[in-house]
């Protein structure tokens, strides 16, 4: 029972000096007995730093790049053109995710259509120029699912000018543009999503362009398969 006792105490007393009393302050580094993440090889924001030559741990932006999630001219500055407000997906607006409440709407949004820019053909232009970077190696250049992609083995890319996908008279089988805007944004089955690298306003003009692929499609009578 001494023994008991003494051995306690002496427990008692390690833990005490190892950890001290509760709540009790101390001007020495915490004791670490799994180094968590306190100490790091970084550097922290608006700090300096002499691993640089300017002695700046931030650095400026690379020359003639563009920050994601900013201001991207759509045109030259030269142009004297107000650059557009780039967006991506922050709302629950038709605009932002292709759904009127539980459903997908079909029709350009408002906030395309209300824009005189789009009856020119800048934004079926720019749609093309989006689509031949982002969807063309999968769908192919004129939507019919075979791009490059399909040489090596990804065979089920979706077929735009196939009859009925994307025609509202066949109910079964319709993608209305809110749909396509949908899968743009989030990816579908064994398609990933490109919401994080398309914007907005780019997605819209996609989908416009797809509509203008499935339209001289329909009109050239061109062998659909
Ligand atoms: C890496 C290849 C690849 C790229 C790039 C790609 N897709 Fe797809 N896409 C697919 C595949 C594969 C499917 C079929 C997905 C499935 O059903 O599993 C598909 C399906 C679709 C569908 C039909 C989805 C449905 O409702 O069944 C649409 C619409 C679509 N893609 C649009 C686009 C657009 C627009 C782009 C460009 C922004 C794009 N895809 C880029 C591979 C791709």
């Amino acid at each position: 029972m001494k023994y008991f006792f003494l051995s306690y105490l002496f427990v008692a007393a390690i833990l005490v000096s190892a950890f001290g009393f509760r709540g009790s302050k101390s001007e020495l580094p915490p004791l670490e007995i799994i180094p968590d993440m306190d100490q790091q090889a970084k550097i922290k924001y608006q700090a300096a730093s002499d691993f640089f030559s300017d002695g700046r741990g931030a650095r400026l932006r690379v020359k003639n790049t563009v920050p994601m999630g900013f201001d991207i001219p759509t045109k030259p500055a030269a142009d004297g053109a107000k650059p557009a407000r780039v967006a991506f997906s922050n709302g629950l607006s038709y605009y932002d995710t292709g759904k009127m409440g539980d459903f997908y709407g079909d029709g350009l949004p408002t906030e395309i259509t209300g824009d005189a820019a789009v009856f020119n053909d800048l934004f079926i232009k720019r749609g093309e120029q989006r689509y031949g970077i982002h969807c063309a190696i999968c769908h192919g250049a004129s939507g019919n699912g075979k791009g490059v992609t399909s040489k090596y083995g990804i065979l089920t890319a979706f077929n735009f000018q196939q009859p009925g996908n994307t025609d509202p008279a066949n109910a079964a089988a319709f993608r209305a543009d809110g749909a396509i805007f949908d899968v743009i944004t989030n990816g579908k089955g064994l398609m990933g999503g490109y919401g994080g690298n398309i914007t907005l306003r780019d997605r819209w003009a996609i989908v416009a362009y797809i509509r203008s692929l499935q339209l001289a499609a329909k009109e050239s009578g061109a062998t659909l398969q």
